[in-house]
């Protein structure tokens, strides 16, 4: 091989193994632009009252690999999350520690709104002697004209409101549960579309 060629040689191995360690190897670690992506209208709203309120102190959104832990065999995820589910996110609430489960794709395991209204309103009639805080801020005690509203929590015990009046979410509640019912993180669905 004469000169000019093996420094030709060269200069193309060195630009072409950078390009695979530096452009490469990040793209395909970066997972499936799949269906998701950030939240929009009411449950983005939702994802700042989750950071406002601390949320992230006890719940992760981070499904970790099968063999890193019991993440997926717990029913969190069906795979590994991959930064692609985060893009656009303008708050990326991974988690700092994990008191309560996983909630990467909770959206798919708990699909009824209401029994978030009870979580977040109570959560020891749910979960007894939950660490959870609960979260009464976020609902409003209103009298009750005639019958009660279709949102309206059914209270009952310690919970009760007094007679003559309901509690019903607010709208930052309803942001909340909004933003909980969008996170399908590290789904099937995601997934399927990485196939
Ligand atoms: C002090 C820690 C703590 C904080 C703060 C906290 N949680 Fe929880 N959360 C838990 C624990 C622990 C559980 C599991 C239930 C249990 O056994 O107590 C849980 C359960 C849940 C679940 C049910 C998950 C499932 O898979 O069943 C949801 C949803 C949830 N929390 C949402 C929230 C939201 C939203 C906030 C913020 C408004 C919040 N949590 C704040 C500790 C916490």
């Amino acid at each position: 091989m004469t000169e000019p060629k093996r420094l030709l040689l060269g200069i193309l191995l060195a630009t072409g193994a950078g390009w695979v360690l530096l452009v490469w190897m990040p793209l395909t670690k970066l997972g499936p632009a799949g269906p998701g992506g950030a939240p929009f209208g009411r449950a983005a709203i939702g994802g700042e009252i989750y950071a406002a309120n601390g949320c992230a102190s006890c719940h992760t959104q981070v499904v970790r690999p099968a063999n890193l832990g019991s993440d997926i065999a717990r029913g969190w995820g069906t795979h590994r999350t991959t930064p692609s589910e985060y893009r656009e996110e303008h708050i990326v609430p991974l988690g700092v520690l994990r008191l309560g489960p996983d909630l990467a794709n909770v959206g798919e395991r708990r699909t009824d709104a209401r029994w978030y209204y009870r979580l977040l309103y109570d959560p020891r009639t749910i979960f007894p002697g939950s660490l959870m805080p609960s979260y009464r801020y976020l609902y409003a005690r209103v009298p009750l004209l005639g019958t009660p509203l279709p949102d309206a929590l059914p209270l009952s015990g310690r919970d009760a409101p007094p007679h003559g009046f309901q509690v019903i979410p607010r709208p930052e509640a309803r942001a909340l549960v909004a933003y909980l019912l969008s996170l399908k993180r590290a789904s099937s669905v995601e997934n399927d579309h990485a196939q």
